[in-house]
C-alpha cells in the first residue's frame, strides 16, 4: 500500500497551535503515516501527538523541517507524487482520476500565504471546492477521497484504549496488552 505523508507549511506557534495539531490529528485518523511541519518549532505538537498515539495506538510521527522544498524535492526524486491543496486548484473529482493511486503521496497544506513555488513544484494543485475554508477540512476530505474511504477499516496497533461504538454515552475498553488487538497500521 503506498505511503501518504502530509507537509504542513508555515507553522506559527502563537496563531496555529490548535490548527497544526488538528492537521496532525486528521492526518493520523485518515490514513497518513506522519506529518512534516515547516515554520517555527513547537514541542507542544509533538507531545500532544505522542499522548494521542500512546493511548489510541499507531506509529504516527511528526517531524519539524527547516527546508520544506527539500522534502518535496526528495519525495519527487524517490518517485512519489505531490498534491498541494489550494482553493485555486483543479476540482477534487478531476484530481482523483489524475493522481496515480499506486505511488507514494505527499499532501501539502498551507497556512496564511503559500509562495508560488509550491504551486509550480506540486504535481497537482487540488481544490476541495473553490471557496476559502481551512487546511483541516481540506485535508480530511482530500484524504477520504484519496484513500477511497479505506481509512474506515484502518487499525491502530498497540492501542491502550479503544472505543466501542455505541448509540449513547461513552463505551471505552482497555486493549489486552499481550494481544495484538490492533495491527497493520
Ligand atoms: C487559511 S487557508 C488559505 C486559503 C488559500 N488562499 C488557498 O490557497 O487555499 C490555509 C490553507 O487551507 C487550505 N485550503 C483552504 N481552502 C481550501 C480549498 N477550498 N481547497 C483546498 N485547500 C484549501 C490550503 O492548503 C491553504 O493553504
Amino acid at each position: 500500500m503506498p505511503r501518504i505523508v502530509v507537509l504542513r507549511l508555515g507553522h506559527r506557534p502563537s496563531r496555529d497551535k490548535r490548527i497544526t495539531t488538528h492537521v496532525c490529528l486528521v492526518a493520523r485518523a485518515f490514513g497518513a503515516e506522519g506529518v512534516y511541519i515547516s515554520g517555527v518549532r513547537d514541542a507542544s505538537i509533538h507531545s500532544t501527538l505522542e499522548k494521542v498515539t500512546a493511548t489510541w495506538g499507531g506509529d504516527f510521527w511528526v517531524e519539524f523541517v527547516s527546508s520544506p522544498m527539500k522534502v518535496i524535492d526528495k519525495w519527487k526524486e524517490s518517485g512519489g507524487v505531490v498534491a498541494h491543496l489550494t482553493m485555486y486548484g483543479i476540482q477534487i473529482k478531476q484530481a482523483r482520476d489524475l493522481i496515480p493511486s499506486d505511488r507514494d503521496l505527499l499532501v501539502v497544506v498551507g497556512g496564511e500565504k503559500v509562495p508560488s513555488e509550491y504551486y509550480e513544484k506540486a504535481d497537482f494543485n487540488v481544490a476541495v471546492g473553490n471557496q476559502p475554508h481551512s487546511e483541516v477540512a481540506a485535508l480530511a476530505i482530500f484524504l477520504d477521497r484519496a484513500t477511497g474511504g479505506a481509512w474506515e477499516g484502518m487499525r491502530f496497533k498497540s492501542a491502550r484504549l479503544r472505543i466501542v461504538p455505541s448509540e449513547r454515552g461513552k463505551n471505552v475498553e482497555q486493549c489486552p496488552s499481550n494481544k495484538k488487538a490492533f495491527s497493520d497500521h
